[in-house]
């Protein structure tokens, strides 16, 4: 026998159907070039998780040495697993670790073209 549809069955489905599909239509800047000068994060690409990278890395050295990347996720977390154990980056929180991790491997990860 078939489930009789709820009010609240079909007020759920028509809230996901509405909820807009957060970023898909974004263009997604994947050059360097394409950074605009002003932006606060500059070097870095806009990106979920920016402002997080942009402060725990600035500390050490250049941006420029994140958008060398280009990594997989996999080589940037053993990338910031070296800059803990060997280059004296504080170990960030799990849920910024995440972040960071989040946004390099999206932002600046292997269809970046530096
Ligand atoms: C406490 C200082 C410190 C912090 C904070 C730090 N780094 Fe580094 N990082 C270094 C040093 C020192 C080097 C140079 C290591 C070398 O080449 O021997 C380096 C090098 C790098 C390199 C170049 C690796 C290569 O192939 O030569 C990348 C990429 C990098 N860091 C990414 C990051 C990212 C991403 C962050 C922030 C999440 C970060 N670093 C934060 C100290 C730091």
């Amino acid at each position: 026998m078939k489930k009789p549809v709820t009010h609240l069955g079909a007020a759920l489905a028509a809230l996901l159907l509405a909820v807009p599909v957060q970023g898909l239509a974004d263009e997604r800047i994947t050059r360097l070039a394409d950074v605009p000068e002003d932006f606060e994060f500059h070097p870095l690409p806009p990106g979920e998780g920016v402002d997080e990278v942009y402060y725990g890395c600035i500390a050490c050295h250049s941006l420029r040495t994140v958008t060398n990347g280009g990594y997989s996720r996999r080589v940037w977390d053993e990338l910031l697993d070296w800059m803990v154990e060997d280059q004296g980056m504080m170990d960030p929180e799990p849920d910024v670790r995440e972040a960071m991790l989040h946004y390099l491997s999206t932002y600046i990860g292997e269809d970046w073209e530096g």
